[in-house]
């Protein structure tokens, strides 16, 4: 074991959270980076300045969340979804799911598009799921606020007339009801939690970049087996199947990274 080992285990086994689920070098560079932050060179220094500081516990863990999200993140890949909900369309009542939703952006999104494209209120659900307690409760509350770094308005900008779905007062946009309604978020693990059942879409992005290929694939398992026959998939356009699930997916859009479940 060395050092930086350490730190994860007690990261893992005090602090709780699943550094055995991340990919090294993505907790190498979080961890260095909160060490710089702190003067520390050597990790042995900094689990001693973890131990004794409550303060720098909260920073790193703060550090190591990946909640990183957006409206509409990649809007080519939203548009072809209109194609994918009108053909859902045609089948009946449908069941979206947003997992990994972070602070509730995606599933959001999902929602916007549905009634853009025309769906009734009644004729689709999105669930949306993550595996952190706290984004979903600024989820929930569907407030969010343009920054020197982050403008909303432009996110929204693949909706027409997104005043339609989103109340604004300078630069804080509050998700309106008619959308917040059809979104239930709740609390699920991707690698220990059961699937969902009967699911037509479901959108796992940007999640698998962070994660390591041995958890992976149960993450991936636990879609597949959400997903019904004939539904689909999409995950992160710099993200990829692993192999062992290749067989059970036809891609509709390859770059977009967009699958359908076979037979
Ligand atoms: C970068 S965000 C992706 C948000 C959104 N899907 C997007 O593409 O913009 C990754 C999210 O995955 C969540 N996450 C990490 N491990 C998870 C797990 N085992 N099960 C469910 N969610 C998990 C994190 O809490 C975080 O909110």
């Amino acid at each position: 074991m060395t050092a930086f080992d350490d730190v994860l285990t007690y990261v893992e086994e005090e602090l709780g959270f699943a550094t055995s689920h991340y990919d090294s070098s993505y907790l190498d560079r979080r961890v260095s980076s909160r060490m710089r932050r702190t003067d520390v060179t050597e990790h042995e220094e900094y689990l001693d300045l973890l131990r004794d500081d409550v303060g720098e516990r909260e920073r790193l863990l703060d550090a190591l969340s990946v909640n990183v999200t957006s409206f509409f993140r990649n809007p080519d890949v939203w548009k072809e979804l209109r194609g994918v909900l009108d053909a859902l369309a045609e089948d009946g009542s449908m069941k979206l799911w947003s997992a990994a939703c972070s602070d509730g952006r995606e599933p959001y999104s999902m929602a916007m598009l549905a009634l853009d494209q025309g769906l009734s209120p009644r004729d689709f659900e999105v669930i949306a799921t993550d595996i952190d307690e706290e984004v979903l409760e600024v989820a929930r509350e569907g407030v969010y606020h343009s920054t020197r770094t982050t403008d909303i308005g432009e996110q929204l900008g693949p909706i027409d007339d997104y005043e339609r779905f989103v109340e604004q007062e300078e630069d804080r946009f509050v998700v309106a009801d008619q959308v917040r309604d059809r979104v239930e978020f709740e609390q699920h693990d991707l690698i220990n939690d059961a699937p969902k059942q009967d699911v037509d879409l479901v959108s796992c992005r940007n999640l698998f970049i962070y994660i390591n290929a041995e958890h992976k694939l149960p993450m991936l398992r636990t879609i597949t087996r959400s997903l019904r026959i004939g539904g689909y998939l999409v995950i992160g356009k710099t993200e990829t199947l692993p192999e062992e699930l290749k067989a059970e997916y036809q891609a509709v859009d390859k770059r977009l990274r967009i699958y359908k479940k076979c037979e």
